[in-house]
């Protein structure tokens, strides 16, 4: 790998966890920017990362990260917002303004390679305010930072230890005995987070990028339905699942949004209006697929021993999880 040292935005979070591991493993040096640097303990033990506080929607703070690193990856994003059109503003401000400001203090600063994550789905005219604002986001990248050395990466819904993804779904089945569930005939396809960190490393690699959109799936689709039973099974929980009609789907995700970490909202049930696949995909790099059986039972054994836990705990990782 040519790359030195990279500046990883949003890197104290899941998907960023699990990258910083493997770069640190392969020596790279690593600058992480966080607003909780206590939340970011399990990083701070690597032996090439530098965790720093820092607020990364200042420019100046921005410029002093992106002085002398050869890579930046920006993993910044949120599942949630309160509502707005075309999206919500916390929506606005992480997709959006947060990546552009990434990419304009990248381009300042001589940075060669930008990886941006983004989703798959995002698109102006998407259903939901995710979406739309991912698609507002790599507009805002592209525009900031130009196509040479850019990599647009649009991952599927992500799995692996730490995720907010199977676990929730198993914690829930635990602590409930039955589970109304919205969008329950919504399919995905779920990627490994392995597969995903592998793509990445090759991405920064890759110094033929052009501003390309990688797309990142799994093998197979999943009706939500079916991996919500799967993850209720695996944590030895098996649970009756009652699949709920749009307008009580909607009227109880109103109500999630009430709680301080919303399990589900709105705008993700709209989201789910439209199928998250990509028939024929393979991934990037010829990258091999991960069958997701092949991993989530050994991370959701860790939810049934972890029982009394409760998934907002879980949801704000406080230490759990990662290896
Ligand atoms: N996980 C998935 O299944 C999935 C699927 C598709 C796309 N993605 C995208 O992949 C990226 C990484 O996802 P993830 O699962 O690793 O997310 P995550 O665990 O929630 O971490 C996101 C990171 O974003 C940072 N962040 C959020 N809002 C911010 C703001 N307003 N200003 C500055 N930093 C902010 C947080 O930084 P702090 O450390 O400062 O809190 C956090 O470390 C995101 O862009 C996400 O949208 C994820």
């Amino acid at each position: 790998m040519s790359i030195r040292r990279v500046l990883l935005v949003g890197g104290a979070g899941f998907v960023g966890s699990h990258l910083a591991h493997a770069l640190s493993a392969r020596g790279i040096e690593l600058r992480i920017p966080t607003r909780r640097v206590e939340r970011a303990r399990h990083l701070a033990l690597l032996p090439t990362a530098d965790v720093v506080g820092a607020d990364v929607s200042d420019p100046a703070a921005l410029d002093a990260l992106s002085r002398d690193v050869d890579a930046v990856v920006n993993l910044v994003g949120v599942l949630h917002s309160p509502e707005g059109v075309p999206y919500g503003p916390a929506f606005a401000n992480a997709h959006v303004d947060v990546a552009g400001r990434v990419a304009e203090a990248a381009k300042r600063n001589g940075v060669q390679r930008l990886l941006h994550v983004s989703a798959l789905g995002a698109a102006s005219d998407a259903p939901s305010g995710y979406q739309r604002s991912k698609a507002a986001g790599e507009a805002a990248v592209r525009s900031a930072f130009g196509t040479a050395g850019l990599s647009i990466l649009r991952p599927s819904v992500m799995f692996g230890p730490g995720d907010s993804f199977l676990r929730l779904f198993g914690q829930l089945a635990r602590r409930f005995p039955v589970l109304p569930l919205a969008g329950a005939g919504a399919r995905f396809q779920p990627v490994y987070v392995g597969d995903a960190v592998a793509v990445m490393l090759r991405a920064l690699d890759d110094v033929n990028a052009q501003g390309q959109c990688l797309t990142m799936v799994g093998p197979q689709a999943y009706t939500l339905e079916e991996l919500v039973d799967y993850a209720a099974r695996q944590v030895g929980c098996p649970r009756r699942i009652i699949a709920l009609p749009e307008g009580l789907g909607m009227l109880q995700a109103r109500l999630m949004e009430l709680a301080p970490e919303p399990v589900m909202s709105r705008d993700n049930l709209r989201s789910m209006r439209q199928d998250n696949v990509a028939p024929d995909t393979p991934l990037p790099y010829g990258v091999t697929a991960t069958r997701l059986e092949a991993v989530a039972p050994r991370y959701l054994a860790d939810v049934s021993v972890r029982a009394g836990y409760s998934p907002i705990r879980t949801r704000a990782r406080r230490g759990e999880g990662w290896y």
